[in-house]
């Protein structure tokens, strides 16, 4: 059944924070998932450069380029037109320098109709967030595991386990609140490390992915929650339904049925009149046997 939603805006979601309840987040990609997810009463959609590996196949985000995210970006748009909707800056579209970063902020806000844009990194990159909020483009940072940085991180793995570790990215999240992001996500921090940063801050929305409860609200990878990732499954995410299962028994079926001729069934195709097809055969034979035929 669809249902009409009303709009997801930044003063909404403040007032999610103010009265404690939690935020939903989702990654998309794509129209018809874009459609559901709204309809599910997901709060905020964020269109990760994660689509290079969920959707294009590439064995890290490092290759997606601005023009994918935006492709992407306005097709999740269009199926979602009232979610609270972010665009992820993919590597190399904002780390140069802040005018590249707010020209192509911009691209999301213009050409895919965002309401905000995220980008990774710390106190280094708080001139870019500082930039792209002056130009009236809502920013949200992102700490913890970054993984357009995977190999200076040395890998997918939890990130300020220690407490020097914990100080840097507590650091970096005041610094990027400082600059006026409006959210940061933590992504693969300890709890407590996560718990720290939200007592701390003062105008800014903290959100968890595989960092813990006390976030001000959750993110998730749409491919994780459904078993739609096949490569892995990481621990943090929880499979909500196994739909990778789903859609590969019916493929395998489908595949089967085709074989053993059980699909197409008659309910599956379209005939034709007697009288039309009759006529259908005249026009098409020979024009000598027609003639012959009178
Ligand atoms: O691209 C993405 O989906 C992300 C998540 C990993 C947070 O940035």
């Amino acid at each position: 059944m669809t249902e009409a939603r009303t709009k997801i805006t930044l003063p909404y979601l403040f007032e999610k924070v103010e009265k404690g309840e939690p935020i939903t987040w989702l990654t998309c990609y794509d129209y018809p998932t874009a459609y559901l997810e709204e309809q599910a009463g997901i709060e905020m959609i964020l269109v990760g450069d994660s689509l290079g590996m969920t959707m294009l196949g590439y064995e890290s985000t490092l290759p997606v380029k601005m023009d994918d995210m935006i492709r992407h970006a306005c097709a999740v748009r269009r199926g979602a037109p009232n979610v609270f909707l972010v665009g992820d800056m993919p590597y190399m579209s904002y780390q140069p320098g802040n005018e590249l970063a707010v020209l192509n902020a911009g691209r999301f806000m213009s050409e895919a109709g965002c309401d905000a844009i995220k980008l990774e990194g710390g106190t280094a990159m708080a001139p870019r967030i500082r930039a792209i909020v002056d130009a009236g483009i809502p920013a949200i940072g992102h700490l913890g595991l970054t993984p357009q940085s995977v190999a200076a991180l040395g890998g997918f793995k939890l990130q300020g386990k220690s407490a020097a570790l914990a100080r840097q990215i507590a650091d970096d999240a005041k610094a990027l609140e400082n600059a006026g992001a409006f959210a940061i996500l933590l992504e693969l921090v300890p709890d407590r490390l996560c718990k720290i940063i939200k007592e701390r801050a003062q105008n800014c929305i903290i959100m968890s992915l595989g960092s813990g409860p006390h976030a001000h609200g959750q993110l998730l990878i749409y491919h994780d929650m459904f078993g739609l990732f096949p490569k892995f499954k990481p621990k943090m995410a929880k499979v909500f339904g196994n739909a990778g299962e789903v859609i590969l028994n019916g493929l395998t079926a489908y595949h089967n049925e085709v074989k053993s001729k059980t699909f197409p069934a008659r309910e599956n195709w379209f005939g034709m009149k007697d009288e039309e097809y009759e006529s259908l055969q005249k026009m098409l034979a020979p024009k000598a046997l027609r003639a012959a035929k009178g």
